[in-house]
């Protein structure tokens, strides 16, 4: 039988750990036999790395984990490569957090100007990495967390256009899994109908075994949104902020019945209480820091000077997820995900060139998207708003251009003026003067 090879792009993540758990988990059924890291921060590689030998180990001694900082090592006859680059780090997470919420404005990592901030210094390393891939394993699938996952895709869609990537994200499957265990049901029993862009998405209906259960679903959650009757196993989203995100999700569902919402339209629909909800010297990045990060280095400090081994990680949908999709590419098992893919009419009444959050059956040769009716001119005029501000976006980092910078920021909705965007817009560009294409 084949085995395979694992590369990791940004070995150092937080989240190395647990995918290797999640691969070794699938052996069985999906034999990897060498998992090589690749990170630009050698030293976070090594101390990760370290780690994830252990857990390896654990299942099996004959598997290799080799962390690297050398591209042609890493990915050279990769199956497949798994991406979760975090550029600038959480300390640049806290700055994109920070600066909007400094004037009142949601600070968050993925939406708004600090989600625009991220693209602005990710879309250089993803080309990078996209190029890497075409050098060194042409025939490899990029299966791609790093975020912001919207303006990552458009970029490449528009950069590299033959690029064998996949961008996915972790959260409608975390959803699903609490949507399960609210209906009190397998969560491999349930299937679901969805659209939108990544984090600015609605499920429309939700099925087990075929039968709609969208009206029960609906009137649950109406009152206690995402948050499950009993500790959800959805561990990777269930601290203090998420369990605000996850209530937030009833107030838009009193507001907007029709669908459920992706909890991220929260920083969109409801962007005042949420910056109400949050303590702007504390954000996301300080909890990220001293709990997941903090957790993970301190099992490794354990290790070094002990030899014994603790699991500072967790094993959540993330690494499951990811571990799921490859073997759907891999033994062409057409599973049905939502993915982030070119639209080309999936939703006809969105442009074909939109990169749009819709399910999919994954094939060895790629996905096979499902065709959806037209969508509500509510959602519609949503989705196209936040379109424009991220292809926009994505245009002003290749031209390098502050107008553009400019307009992508003035067209969010969470930013209220084209006033208050300059200033936001100029506090980023100081604070990225490491990271951001020049803007002239
Ligand atoms: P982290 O900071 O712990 O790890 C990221 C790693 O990327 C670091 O080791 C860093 O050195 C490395 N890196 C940065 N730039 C790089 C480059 N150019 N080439 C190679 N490596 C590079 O971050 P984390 O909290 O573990 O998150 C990792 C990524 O996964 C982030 O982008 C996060 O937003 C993303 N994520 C996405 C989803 C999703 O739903 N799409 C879910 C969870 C996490
Ligand atoms: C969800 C989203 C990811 C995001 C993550 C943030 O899983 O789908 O795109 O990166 O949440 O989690 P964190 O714990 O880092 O705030
Ligand atoms: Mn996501």
């Amino acid at each position: 039988m084949k085995t395979f090879k694992i590369a990791i792009a940004g070995g150092g993540s937080t989240y190395t750990p647990g995918i290797a758990k999640a691969l070794m988990l699938k052996k069985e059924d999906f034999p990897v036999s060498e998992i090589y890291l690749y990170d630009i921060n050698e030293e976070r590689q090594q101390k990760v790395a370290m780690i994830t030998q252990k857990v390896v180990a654990e299942f099996d001694s004959s598997v290799t984990v080799v962390p690297t900082i050398n591209p042609k090592t890493a990915f050279e006859g990769a199956d497949f490569i798994f991406a979760q680059l975090r550029v600038g780090g959480n300390t640049m997470r806290e700055k994109d957090e920070k600066i909007p919420f400094s004037h009142g404005i949601v600070g968050q990592e993925t939406c708004g100007p600090g989600g625009m901030a991220y693209g602005m210094r990710t879309i250089g390393p993803m080309i990078e990495l996209c190029d890497f891939a075409a050098k060194y394993a042409p025939n490899a699938w990029i299966i791609n967390y790093s975020n912001p996952a919207a303006i990552v895709a458009e970029a490449i869609r528009k950069e590299r256009p033959n690029a064998r990537i996949l961008n996915i994200c972790d959260m409608p499957i975390g959803m699903m899994l609490r949507m399960a265990e609210i209906l009190d049901v397998d969560k491999g029993d349930i299937e679901v109908d969805y659209f939108g862009l990544n984090h600015f998405g609605w499920f429309t209906d939700v099925y087990v075994k075929g039968k709609s259960r969208m009206n029960e679903l609906r009137e649950y959650m109406r009152v206690n949104g995402l948050v499950t009757p009993e500790q959800s196993k959805d561990l990777q989203h269930s601290d203090a902020d998420w369990i605000k995100a996850h209530k937030n999700v009833a107030k838009m569902l009193q507001l907007f019945p029709e669908y459920i919402p992706s909890s991220y339209l929260q920083y969109y629909l409801i962007p005042q209480t949420v910056v109400e909800q949050t303590d702007r010297s504390y954000t996301r990045a300080n909890r990220v820091m001293d709990n997941r990060e903090k957790n993970l280095f301190d099992s490794i400090k354990h290790l070094e000077e002990t030899g014994e081994f603790q699991e500072g990680f967790k094993v959540g949908v993330h690494g499951t997820f990811i571990v799921d999709v490859a073997m759907s590419i891999a033994f062409d098992q057409r599973a049905r995900f939502l993915l982030i893919l070119e639209n080309n009419g999936a939703i006809p009444n969105l442009p074909d060139d939109a990169m749009v959050e819709i399910p999919a059956y994954v094939t060895s040769r790629g996905p096979e998207p499902v065709s959806l009716k037209p969508i509500g001119l509510f959602y519609k005029g949503l989705i196209e708003q936040q379109l424009a501000s991220e292809k926009i976006l994505v245009e002003a980092a290749l031209e390098g251009s502050y107008q553009k910078a400019l307009q992508a920021f003035a067209l969010n909705k969470t930013i209220p003026s084209a006033e208050v965007a300059k200033v936001i817009l100029d506090d980023l560009i100081e604070a990225n003067e490491k990271f951001w294409p020049v803007l002239k």
